[in-house]
């Protein structure tokens, strides 16, 4: 089914999905914001919210704990696991065999691949997810406003859709106060989609088949495999470490997105939002905060649920802002700093990082490379 982007396939699932009293939806807490609000759903309907921890410095999930969840299926009630193919926050890919192993126990699973298909090859004869929620600009750029939402018919069948909408049912009367659902995947595209862009997404999986994805997943693993290394090896003249990273050290089970934090020779965190700041004076466009990821920030970053807590209660009777949320923190970083390979990427992209990373070291030699270093 084609949708707006990766959030709506997500949230067809969500408010469809038939979770009742009793029922589980399990997920990681490296979820992206758009998979962790259908606990909305699942608590509105009585059915229980429960969050897989993953643990620094890794990122990863304990195969243990997983496994034990997934044990805690309910024989004859409705249960999701959702997880990210690969974090956004972290780059971990976690193991695809979960899907055939929940599965195995009776739950259904919603797979977010929306960081994972531009970079990776998802074999859905393979690993067969009930549903899966992807974004074709995050593949290819181009257009941006498209999304699908792919999943198996029998999953498909088993949803039970709020509401019905242009587009959706065979017919709907005003009289008899009724309507019937059309077949399939008709009932879940709502109103009219973008179709205008739609042939650009068959330019784009063509694009992507023509340079060859495993091509630019062996790019990539290059580029992260080398940003990385360099960056780790950075060291103030105190032996202090330049950066710190939240997530694999290595290339292994993990994709293009690194993402860190800088600190001076003292040890203490450098604030996300000054390298921001810094980037964009020399031309360089960086991701910096939670990145819609806020289960993996909290335990990269060691924020208790109590210092959470008192920001909310201090926030009680008005929107927290972020900015709020960021001063009433103290002392521990709120946000880090991501860079993320993909299709166009190259090796100058990578070199330009490095160079600007430099300019935080207090080392004579790499200050030189720095300032000598062409602008991005
Ligand atoms: C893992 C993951 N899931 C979901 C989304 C939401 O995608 P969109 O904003 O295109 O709906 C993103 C976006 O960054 C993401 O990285």
């Amino acid at each position: 089914m084609f949708t707006g982007n990766a959030t709506q396939a997500l949230k067809l699932v969500g408010e469809s999905y038939p979770f009742a009293t009793g029922d589980r939806f399990l997920l990681t807490f490296d979820n992206h914001n758009s998979v962790n609000g259908i606990r909305e759903f699942d608590r509105a309907r009585g059915a229980d919210t429960i969050y897989l921890p993953v643990r620094p410095p890794e990122m990863r999930a304990d195969e243990g704990v997983v496994r034990a969840q997934l044990e805690r299926a309910r024989s004859g009630g409705h249960d999701l696991f959702a997880f990210p193919a690969q974090s956004n926050f972290s780059g971990v890919q976690h193991p695809l065999a979960w899907i055939e192993l929940a599965q195995e126990r009776g739950w259904d699973v919603l797979l977010d691949a929306a960081a994972f298909v531009p970079t990776n090859r998802l074999d859905l004869s393979r690993h067969r997810p009930e549903f899966v929620a992807l974004s074709f600009y995050k593949m290819f750029g181009y257009p941006t406003g498209v999304g699908a939402l792919i999943a198996r018919r029998d999953a498909l069948a088993r949803l039970h859709r709020p509401w019905f909408a242009g587009g959706t049912i065979t017919v709907a009367s005003v009289q008899a106060d009724s309507y019937a659902l059309a077949d399939g995947e008709a009932a879940f595209e709502d109103g009219t989609l973008n179709y205008a862009v739609l042939p650009a997404v068959t330019h784009g999986l063509e694009l992507l088949a023509e340079v060859g994805l495993d091509l630019v997943h062996e790019r990539v693993r290059c580029l992260t495999g080398w940003l990385i290394g360099e960056l780790l090896a950075l060291r103030h003249t105190s032996g202090e470490p330049v950066v710190r990273i939240y997530g694999p050290a290595t290339t292994e089970r993990r994709g293009g997105t690194v993402t860190i934090n800088f600190y001076d020779p003292r040890g203490q965190f450098l604030d996300h939002a000054l390298i921001e700041a810094e980037a964009n004076r020399r031309r360089i466009s960086l991701r910096t905060g939670c990145f819609c990821n806020p289960g993996a920030g909290e335990l990269a970053l060691g924020l208790s649920k109590g210092e959470i807590d008192t920001c909310f209660r201090r926030s009680a009777g008005h929107a927290m802002t972020y900015e709020e949320f960021r001063r009433c923190i103290d002392g521990k970083s709120t946000g880090a700093v991501r860079v993320s390979f993909g299709l166009a990427s190259n090796f100058a992209d990578a070199a330009a990082f490095l160079d600007f990373a430099r300019g935080f070291c207090d080392c004579p030699e790499a200050a030189r490379l720095a300032a000598a270093a062409p602008a991005a």
